[in-house]
């Protein structure tokens, strides 16, 4: 078959490529070295094709716009399989198929599913290139955004080709097809896709299989599908800790950095939060965010039992709409050159638009689906200009919070873990759980309300486990119990915290202002972890008093602050209840922690 220069000289390497190229059929095949030189042409050929538009070159350098189709704008978690030899190990929280039908099934899809298309030979690094921490794919693909879009996610081409060639380093075999093959002279389509999705994931061997969609969460398999849920089992097995959690550092003003990972369920503001500006008079005072990463932590004890992290990706898949310079003027920085973006607006001046980017749209605008669109027509029908899940590919190093240390080998050492979700009630701002396991029982309880998305649900609880349902390769009770197995490897315990950024008065109106305030939150925590701050106990926690936070340069009342703490006993008593359903179905695997947590939890209420 014809190729350009074979880049690999492993032999398990060469043989698997040949063989996936006999089942799929491309009409030729493309080792990716991964230099600037092959994105600009695998971009231009795009831009032929009709798949990316190049936008204005002066005022959004480097920046293309992808137009998917209609039916492949999102995630497909009812499509998304965990396929372990048994059942029981993939847990009630995920799809299961026996693996040898799902394999039967798999070879019936990829065969001949290339044709007329290429085949990318893509090697990739989630982490430093090599960093002890960091762990080796290589994806088959037939999609060249895809290969555009993993150079910003990840390190890929020719430095991991050589590192597979000289170490043996163990390589997790990805392939991804978007399942529309070419008859001969048969036209393309600007964004090719299938009505049949496959996410396809076997944990024993360390495999991924993904069929039929573009999209970034299902298609760029280095992120959710690697380094969460393939790497959430490597992390059982080894020791560590895969997460889907931010990785953030406070630069206090004695100079101090402390770090902290959090985990929000998506759609709660994690790259805002990762990416935040403190409020003026703190940032006075030299209080300063450092970003490490966005969306997922490999965390790993070390040599002394200290937990240290990095982000293994090197890029932001971010949510466009909502993202301005009053939300999160970090990531626009970021994102102002050498983006891909997808599925938002066109402005006239071939740049890009998005709702909550500037308070006033602009007069004319192409929509996500190449459509005309204004805002005489927004008001009378509702359409939006951007698809509410756009997004941004843009490289971290554009960022300018970037920590110093966010591509350090070893991590950055992590002293606190938080966790939150959108609670309108109940959940306080800010509570320190008392030690590793009532952390763990906070993480494992954790649950967010659902927005106005789906229609009756709204305000209703859904229970997301450290934000992992989607993503835990592996039985959620298990994945408690080695969560509760890894504080044995430590000799330094990061203190667990809550937040809840979401909490409403009776009249519907936010308590909090969130935003930059939040570093008003972190400052606590990390004035708590350096045991500089008091807290009061209560039977959730620790939660701080009025006078332990800096109010300098926000007017914010006393009672205000009591409502926003308020712990009240009937609606725990819901809340703990409500806790009880997700237990209910694990309950086979749960560990016996968890459930001592709980009756504690009871005893003390
Ligand atoms: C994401 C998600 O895209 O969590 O990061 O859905
Ligand atoms: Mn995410």
């Amino acid at each position: 078959m014809k190729s350009n220069p074979i880049l690999s000289h492993n032999v398990h390497l060469n043989r698997w490529v040949n063989k996936m190229a006999a089942l799929c059929r491309p009409d030729q095949i493309h080792w990716v070295d991964g230099s600037r030189g092959e994105y600009n042409q695998l971009c231009d050929g795009m831009v032929k094709q009709g798949t990316l538009t190049r936008l204005n070159r002066k005022e959004w350098p480097g920046c293309f716009l992808a137009r998917s189709d209609a039916r492949d704008v999102a995630r497909v978690e009812e499509r998304t399989f965990i396929c372990s030899l048994s059942q029981n190990a993939a847990g009630p929280t995920n799809n299961w198929m026996e693996p040898f039908a799902m394999r039967r099934k798999l070879r019936g899809l990829f065969q001949g599913c290339m044709a007329g298309r290429t085949m990318y030979v893509l090697a990739f690094s989630m982490g430093p290139v090599g960093s002890p921490m960091s762990q080796i794919g290589v994806q088959l693909t037939d999609s060249p955004y895809v290969v555009v879009s993993m150079r910003i996610m990840a390190r890929i081409g020719r430095k991991v080709f050589a590192l597979i060639d000289r170490d043996f380093k163990r390589v997790v075999p990805c392939m991804h097809s978007v399942g529309a093959p070419l008859g001969p002279g048969a036209k393309d389509v600007p964004w090719p896709c299938n009505d049949e999705k496959y996410i396809v994931h076997f944990p024993e061997t360390r495999e991924i299989w993904s069929y039929g969609s573009g999209y970034g969460g299902n298609a760029l398999v280095g992120k959710k599908c690697f380094a969460l849920r393939i790497a959430s089992a490597m992390a059982r097995d080894e020791g560590w800790l895969a997460e889907h959690m931010l990785i953030l550092g406070v630069e206090d003003p004695r100079g101090e950095k402390t770090y902290v990972a959090a985990a929000f369920p998506s759609a709660c503001g994690k790259t805002n939060f990762a990416m935040m500006i403190p409020p003026e008079p703190m940032k006075k005072k030299g209080w300063k965010v450092w970003t490490v990463g966005d969306d997922i932590a490999w965390i790993k004890p070390d040599a002394a039992g200290r937990l240290h992290a990095i982000n293994p990706e090197a890029g932001f898949f971010g949510v466009a709409p909502g993202t301005s310079m009053r939300t999160n003027p970090n990531a626009m920085a970021a994102l102002r050159k050498n983006t891909l973006f997808t599925n938002v607006a066109l402005t006239d001046d071939g740049g890009v638009w998005w709702e909550g980017m500037t308070e006033q749209p602009p007069s004319h605008l192409v929509d996500w689906q190449g459509r005309d669109w204004t805002p005489a027509l927004a008001r009378e029908t509702g359409a939006l200009a951007a698809h509410p899940n756009a997004r941004f590919t843009a490289p971290a190093a554009q960022c300018p919070t970037m920590d110093p240390d966010w591509e350090k080998p070893e991590g950055v050492p992590i002293s606190a873990i938080i966790f939150g979700g959108r609670r309108a009630t109940t959940l306080p701002l800010v509570y320190q759980t008392f030690n590793w396991s009532s952390g763990v029982y906070a993480g494992a309880t954790m649950g967010s309300e659902m927005t106005a998305a789906a229609a009756g649900t709204v305000g209703k609880v859904r229970r997301d486990p450290m934000a992992m349902i989607p993503f835990c390769g592996y039985h959620m009770g298990d994945y408690f119990r080695h969560w509760i197995n890894i504080q044995r490897r430590l000799k330094e315990t990061p203190r667990i915290f809550n937040v809840n950024w979401f909490r409403k008065n009776g009249a519907g109106a936010y308590l909090w202002p969130g935003f930059s305030q939040n570093l008003r939150v972190l400052k606590w925590i990390v004035d708590r972890v350096r045991g500089r701050a008091l807290g009061r106990e209560t039977p959730i926690g620790w939660v701080p008093r009025y006078e332990d936070f800096d109010w300098d340069g926000l007017d914010f009342p006393r009672e205000q602050f009591e409502s926003l703490q308020e712990f009240d006993r009937a609606s725990w008593r819901m809340e703990i209840i409500g806790q009880g359903e997700l237990f209910f179905d694990l309950h086979d695997r749960l560990p016996k922690e968890l459930v001592y947590e709980r009756e504690l939890l009871i005893c003390r209420m």
